[in-house]
């Protein structure tokens, strides 16, 4: 039998858009290793079944995007500290006949804060819009950093309450619904972690969470981090970006955990921005 090629891919529902195979082609290149990247939609066979087959293919990494990432982690022989942390894995490598998880969304997330934005989290008053999935992927990086103070602010407070819970720490968190954000003061750093912006639904945020310098970033890219990005800038914040540095970034872990370099993302984020027209 010939050997099987080493291969990756990113399994989800829906996986047409996703980037992930440019990004790591990207970076296969510029580290002169022959990447191949597939897209896996899961919703034909589920996404157990999906994973099992990759594997037996010769799939040897996979990226994993919504609605899967908890099923991801629960499939894991071992998660790494954040995988454990999060509950979730978007990461997984495949070793010694198992899956193996991390979670590489909370590192990307805060080198895209502080290489790209250039702002240093300690002391900072960090507001986290959502308790999701993503949410609960990045906040126990955010939670590591020294920040001063997160509040969590969710639509339905139970799901904010259940990730403040999680995460323990409850000196430094506080969670909350929407609505509540008037009387929560002014953050250095807003994050939109919902997926809103999806059904084109605008979130009812108050002006008097920007204070004079704040950086806002929306977890999505594309036309879902619209309606955010467009209402901090309609209240003049000159620090407003999108996911898409996030993205590159989480991916970078994952092609170094992979691959053993990380590779330099600035070129391809920037080729990103013009190609992906983001
Ligand atoms: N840049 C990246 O690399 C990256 C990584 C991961 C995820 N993401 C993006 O982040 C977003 C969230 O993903 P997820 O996995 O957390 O999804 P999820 O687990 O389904 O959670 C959705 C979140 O959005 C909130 N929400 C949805 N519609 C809303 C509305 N109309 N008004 C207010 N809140 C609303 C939900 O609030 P309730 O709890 O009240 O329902 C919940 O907090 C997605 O769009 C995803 O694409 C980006």
């Amino acid at each position: 039998m010939p050997p099987k090629v080493p291969h990756y891919a990113v399994l989800g529902q829906p996986v047409a858009h996703s980037l992930s195979p440019q990004i790591h082609a990207e970076f296969g290149k510029q580290c002169g290793i022959a990447v191949i990247y597939l897209r896996l939609d899961t919703s034909e066979l589920g996404f157990a079944n999906t994973l099992a087959r990759f594997a037996k293919a010769g799939g040897v990494g996979a990226n994993i995007t919504a609605p899967h990432k908890t099923e991801a982690a629960q499939l894991c022989q071992s998660l790494g500290y954040r995988a454990q942390q999060a509950g979730t894995a978007n990461t997984l490598i495949w070793r010694n006949g198992a899956w193996h998880g991390a979670n590489t969304d909370g590192s990307g997330l805060l080198r895209d804060i502080r290489e790209r934005h250039g702002l240093s989290l300690e002391n900072r008053r960090v507001l986290l819009i959502g308790a999701g999935g993503a949410a609960q992927g990045v906040a126990p990086a955010l939670l590591e950093t020294g920040i001063a103070q997160m509040v969590i602010a969710n639509r339905s407070l139970p799901r904010a309450t259940a990730l403040l819970e999680r995460l323990g720490a409850p000196d430094k968190l506080h969670a909350c619904t929407l609505e509540a954000l008037p009387d929560m003061g002014s953050f250095d750093l807003i994050l939109q972690a919902t997926s809103a912006g999806h059904h084109d639904q605008p979130l009812p945020l108050p002006a008097a969470i920007l204070g004079q310098d704040s950086l806002c970033i929306d977890l999505n890219y594309g036309r879902a981090a619209l309606p955010f990005t467009a209402w901090a800038r309609s209240q003049r914040c000159e620090r407003v970006a999108d996911g898409l540095g996030m993205l590159v970034e989480q991916a970078a872990d994952a092609f170094e955990l992979w691959h053993g370099i990380r590779p330099d993302t600035a070129p391809v984020y920037n080729k990103l921005r013009i190609s992906a027209r983001l």
